[in-house]
This record gives C-alpha cells, sequence and structure tokens, in this order.
C-alpha cells in the first residue's frame, strides 16, 4: 500500500472521508434489532412524494434507453417553479455533485475556500480534492454563520465562499440585512454558494434567499437546492445549481454527459407539481419541532431552534456514549463530535411516533450517562 500511496495525487492524503448516517440495515444487523429508525440524515419521514413514486412506476421499462443529458424537460420545469431560465440552471447527482463541479470549475491547487464550522463537510472534502485550502471560521452565538468574520477572512487566494442557509448542523439562518452587508463586501470575483437544500422548511420571515440577489443580476452568486430533503427523493440523487447563464456554461464543462438517470428526472419533474405532498411534510416538520423543543425544555437541554428538518441539542453528555445508547434501542441519530460538539447531538424530526420514540429512547440514554 505504500507503493500506491506514493503515486495517488497528495491531496488525498488530507481528505477525512465523509461519515454517514448509520443505515437501518447496519443497524439491524449489528444489534440483532427489528424496528430501527433513522433520525440521522435529514431525510423526509413521510417518504418519497406519492406522484414521484407513480411517475417512478410507469416508467421503470424505458431504462434500457440513456437519459436526456441536458435535463431539458426538468430545466424547464424549475425554471417555471423558481422564476428564472432553463440556462440559468444545471441539474446534479444530488447538490452534492454540483458541489463537486463547483470545485472543479473554480479551484486551483493553493487557492482558498471559506465555509462555516460546523457547516456542511461536503464543501471541505471538494475544495480539498482539488488541492484548495478551506479556511473554517466559527459560527456565532446563535449558531449561525458570522458573515461579517466570513467577509474578513476573504483574500486574494479566495475563489468561493460557502453560505449554508438554513445552516447544517446547527439549523439556524443568517437574515437578508445580514445577507445584504455581507454581499457589499464580496469582491465580484469570488463566487458566492447558497446552498439552500432546506429552503423549503425555513419559518423565520426576516429570511432572504439567495435566489434574490441572482435575480437582481448579480454574477458571482449560485445557489443550490435538492430533491433529497422536503421532496422525499435522496435515494434518486437529483439537486441543482442556479447563476447566470455564463457561470452555468463553464460549470458545465465539468459535467458528466449522463450525470442525472432518467428516473430521477422523472421523479423530480413529478415531485416538483406535489403540492399537497410539500404542504403535509411542512406541517408534519413543524409539528414534530414544536414536540420536540416541548421535550427538550422539559428536561433543560439547550436546543438551537431550527428552519430545518433537524434540531442540534445539547444532552450534555459524551454524544458518542448517546449515540451507542440510543443504537441499542433501535434509534440512529448524529453525533455532535464530528462538528466540534462532543456533547451535541443532531436528531431528524420524524414523524410523530419516531418522534416519541426518540425521546423515550432519550430518556432511558440520559439515565443510563448522567
Ligand atoms: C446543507 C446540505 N447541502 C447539500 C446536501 C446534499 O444533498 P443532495 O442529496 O442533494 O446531494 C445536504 C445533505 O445532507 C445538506 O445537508
Amino acid at each position: 500500500m505504500e507503493e500506491i500511496s506514493k503515486l495517488t495525487r497528495q491531496t488525498l492524503a488530507r481528505i477525512k472521508p465523509y461519515v454517514p448516517g448509520k443505515p437501518i440495515e447496519e443497524v439491524q444487523r449489528e444489534y440483532g434489532l427489528k424496528d430501527v429508525i433513522k433520525l440521522a440524515s435529514n431525510e423526509n419521514p413521510l417518504g418519497p412524494s406519492p406522484k414521484a413514486q407513480e411517475a417512478l412506476a410507469l416508467n421503470l421499462g424505458k431504462v434500457n434507453i440513456y437519459p436526456d443529458g441536458s435535463c431539458y424537460h426538468l430545466k424547464e420545469d424549475l425554471a417555471r417553479h423558481v422564476g428564472l431560465d432553463p440556462d440559468n440552471l444545471i441539474i446534479g447527482n444530488g447538490s452534492d455533485e454540483v458541489l463537486k463541479l463547483l470545485s472543479e470549475t473554480f479551484i486551483n491547487e493553493g487557492d482558498e475556500a471559506i465555509m462555516a464550522d460546523p457547516s456542511f463537510s461536503e464543501y471541505d472534502f471538494c475544495v480539498t480534492l482539488m488541492g484548495g485550502n478551506m479556511v473554517k471560521v466559527p459560527v456565532n452565538e446563535k449558531f449561525a454563520l458570522d458573515l461579517e468574520a466570513m467577509a474578513a477572512a476573504i483574500n486574494e487566494k479566495t475563489k468561493l465562499v460557502f453560505v449554508c442557509n438554513p445552516n447544517n448542523p446547527t439549523g439556524a439562518v443568517v437574515s437578508g440585512a445580514e445577507l445584504d452587508a455581507f454581499l457589499a463586501k464580496v469582491p465580484e470575483n469570488v463566487v458566492v454558494v447558497f446552498d439552500e437544500a432546506y429552503f423549503e422548511y425555513v419559518d423565520d420571515p426576516g429570511y432572504r434567499s439567495g435566489l434574490d440577489y441572482l435575480k437582481e443580476g448579480r454574477g458571482n452568486v449560485v445557489v443550490l437546492r435538492t430533491f433529497s430533503k422536503i421532496y422525499g427523493l435522496s435515494g434518486l440523487r437529483v439537486g441543482y445549481g442556479m447563476a447566470q447563464p455564463e457561470l452555468i456554461r463553464w460549470i458545465s464543462r465539468t459535467r458528466e454527459p449522463f450525470n442525472v438517470n432518467s428516473l430521477a428526472q422523472l421523479g423530480a419533474r413529478a415531485a416538483l407539481t406535489d403540492q399537497e405532498f410539500l404542504t403535509k411534510s411542512r406541517h408534519v416538520n413543524n409539528e414534530g419541532k414544536a414536540y420536540l423543543y416541548q421535550e427538550f425544555q422539559a428536561r433543560n437541554l439547550k436546543y438551537v431552534p431550527t428552519n430545518a428538518n433537524f434540531i442540534f441539542v445539547d444532552l450534555g453528555v459524551d454524544s458518542k456514549k448517546a449515540f451507542e445508547s440510543m443504537l441499542r434501542q433501535g434509534v440512529i441519530i448524529r453525533t455532535g463530535d464530528i462538528f466540534g460538539y462532543p456533547t451535541f447531538i443532531r436528531v431528524t424530526v420524524g414523524t410523530e411516533a419516531e418522534n416519541r420514540r426518540f425521546i423515550a429512547a432519550l430518556d432511558q440514554t440520559l439515565k443510563e450517562l448522567r
């Protein structure tokens, strides 16, 4: 192996493997459990959009044909949905892929990018993969992005700034006023990537989407959204990026010709029309949030008020031990240690039954560990 490591690109030695949410089947196998719930990856607990499921079932017989590499119809639908033109859009194999394409487009060896800490680890992965260096700026006391400090971190090497809004794993948002002030300080040759994976869950009235800036004509803004969260299509892998056409054309040079499969395109198009499912998903999430807040308060646990479908909460005990204890009870959550907060966990808001089960498991865990 030592020989191979001499052959591989140097930057790979700096890459830390992504820590995914533990899969349900793995916990069933390892712990001999049947009934396991996963509240670890911010998926939609209601399943996939029913309209998407219908479209997938109807089109299974067509997968012998290559997909439309240009995603023509999905782009047309999305353009109408967000109020842009199709040439403002790039579709990816999840927004993860668009993040990778962005790094491939902009990052040369030694270039810098800026992200919050903690925030979504894929930014670091994609930039490091291209030989770039990630500068991490701690979140503020509200667990939201410290945009002033992020703007101050920009220098002549900076290419990309990642604004995860709502931020994963904290669920906090930055306000429109803060974004206005931030963008006024960002030079035109630095691209601001708004990651709005949880946009559809936001309920803060002061929130402003990066799309507003794009529509105002800003050239150095990219906005990412996904079908993985509220639309319930994580397994299909569809996300998209929005920017000015020239920027989209450059990003598109890095894209594989058939990066989004045909079922994913059809599922996404159908999900986009499923207003009923969206409304229900938002409702279940809001009810779940209210229930979990109340239960956390009753146990004196500090949590970050969320604008997404997950909550970052301080258990005051070792989160790895809490994770193990909850796994034994068939509940999968995310530990905070990977984000630099060893006593926190991140829990996805589930269905009412899942949330109750999580709270019952939490009580047992706190009894064991306190
Ligand atoms: C902030 C953020 N951005 C992007 C993604 C990736 O989503 P996708 O499934 O579209 O690749 C996630 C998924 O967890 C996320 O939390």
